[in-house]
């Protein structure tokens, strides 16, 4: 199947879903300026894309419930193209993207309110698109102008979002072997930068996590990526224990560890990998214990990631083992905290495990899609929680089902503290891993980098 086909099968699923009385407007989008005369390299809108598989900026596209899609995208322009690179074109376009129409974006706001006449209701993403509620507004207004001459304006406003995410949530296989071929790249940076670590400090050199972010980009590149999926963490030493922190300019020291949460977009596509390693290619001892304990987390969290499980489950089956492991190492006294079903009660781990175990991912990193079931919606739960005592409303989690991809992403970050054992001060933990879930299971897409103490050992001393 031809990569048009599929976006042309996207758009058809959308008009079915709409029904004939509806109009969907999808903008890309915008170029953002970085500083002057220089843009952000441009991303288009992830809606659009995956209705159109179109990359240029100033886009539109209309697709109505008998089925026609409508491009607005820039005219052709030889001056423009000599500065910023050939343009499709509106006339190339329709064949080129499988379209019914396609006009110059400068006639937009013309040809627009005659779309949207006769139509009983307009989607358009809401709150995604700065100044879009307005020109949607500004184009019923001229409709209604014209109510004497017999148009017919769209009585109801409708949230596209919903409808693209549910259909986004499952991943075709076009999709799916994108995200594959994604994974395998990130692996392979992650596979690099652990070598240049041990390399560079076995010739006595400098590293800072800087080197090894380079390494982590030239890998993308070389295969083709586009872009970084997401702005990469590499994290030498304490800086692990920092959750947002970005690759900076931090010494990598032999005998600490380096967390790297980094990873490419392919052809619109995230993944999402974190590692942590020895800098030298040598776990100390407690290094090895917390490590251990990490990766049995996310291994417990892949057992429980199959079709018909809950969204939470990976999370809940991470949570139990780190926090028995927490009891184990010391770093929670028993004494104080009680056992393993006061830890999780209490929510005593969160001093060392402070975020969710994973998100959705596929064209955006944190992908879009509900995390509660649609079909459950209105069982709604009340609990205090243990740490706040605030008043907590719980939906039931979402189903998994075969084609939904998400991270599992279990972590320790322990920072200096009364009564926490010296030993694993200032280590900073997380193992990431993309999975595609099906019926048995899930396939990890992200594997391809090692994972296990030994794997990891025997790697960096090669
Ligand atoms: N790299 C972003 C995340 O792990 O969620
Ligand atoms: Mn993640
Ligand atoms: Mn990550």
């Amino acid at each position: 199947m031809s990569n048009t086909s599929i976006y042309q099968q996207r758009r058809a699923q959308l008009a079915k879903a709409m029904g004939p009385g509806g109009v969907a407007i999808i903008p890309t989008a915008p170029e953002q300026q970085r500083n002057r005369d220089s843009d952000f390299p441009y991303r288009a809108d992830s809606y659009f894309y995956y209705l159109t598989g179109f990359t240029e900026p100033k886009a539109w596209l209309v697709v109505t419930g008998d089925g026609c899609s409508t491009l607005f995208c820039q005219p052709k322009d030889a001056e423009r193209e000599i500065w910023d690179g050939y343009r499709l074109g509106p006339v190339s376009a329709p064949v080129e993207l499988d379209l019914t129409a396609a006009y110059s974006v400068a006639n937009l706001d013309a040809k627009m309110p005659a779309l949207l006449d006769g139509r009983d209701a307009v989607w358009f993403p809401f709150a995604t698109h700065t100044g879009l509620e307005a020109q949607v507004s500004g184009w019923l207004g001229a409709l209604r102008a014209r109510v004497r001459y017999g148009s017919l304006t769209p009585q109801t406003q409708r949230d596209l979002c919903g409808l693209l995410d549910e259909m986004r949530l499952i991943k075709d296989p076009s999709e799916q072997a994108t995200m594959r071929r994604a994974g395998q790249i990130s692996a392979a940076a992650h596979i690099r930068a652990m070598k240049t670590s041990a390399q560079m400090l076995r010739a006595g050199k400098e590293v800072r996590e800087f080197h090894l972010e380079a390494e982590l980009l030239h890998e993308f590149r070389m295969n083709g990526s586009q872009f970084p999926a997401y702005g990469s963490i590499v994290a030498a030493g304490g800086s692990a224990c920092v959750l947002h922190y970005r690759a900076d300019r931090g010494l990598v020291r032999d005998g600490e560890l380096v967390l790297i949460d980094a990873a490419c977009e392919l052809d619109g596509y995230a993944s999402d990998i974190t590692r942590t390693f020895p800098a030298n290619g040598r776990f100390t001892g407690p290094q090895r214990t917390l490590y251990e304990l990490v990766l049995a987390a996310e291994e417990a969290a892949v057992a429980a990631t199959k079709a018909g499980a809950r969204f939470t489950d990976p999370h809940d089956a991470a949570v139990k083992v780190l926090a028995q492991g927490m009891l184990d190492v010391g770093l929670l006294d028993k004494n104080k905290v009680g056992n393993l079903d006061d830890v999780i009660e209490k929510r005593a781990y969160f001093k060392f495990y402070m975020h969710r175990t994973g998100h959705w991912i596929g064209m955006d990193v944190h992908d879009c899609g509900d995390y509660t079931e649609p079909s459950e919606i209105g069982q709604i739960s009340t609990r205090k929680d243990a740490l706040t005592g605030e008043l907590i409303q719980d939906r039931p989690a979402r189903i998994l089902r075969p084609g939904m991809a998400m991270t599992l992403e279990p972590g320790i970050y322990v920072r200096p503290g009364e009564g926490v054992p010296e030993q694993f001060h200032n280590i900073g933990i997380r193992i990431e891993d993309d999975a595609l879930v099906t019926t048995a299971g899930c396939e990890l897409i992200t594997r391809d980098v090692p994972v296990t103490v030994a794997d990891i050992e025997a790697l960096m001393r090669a």
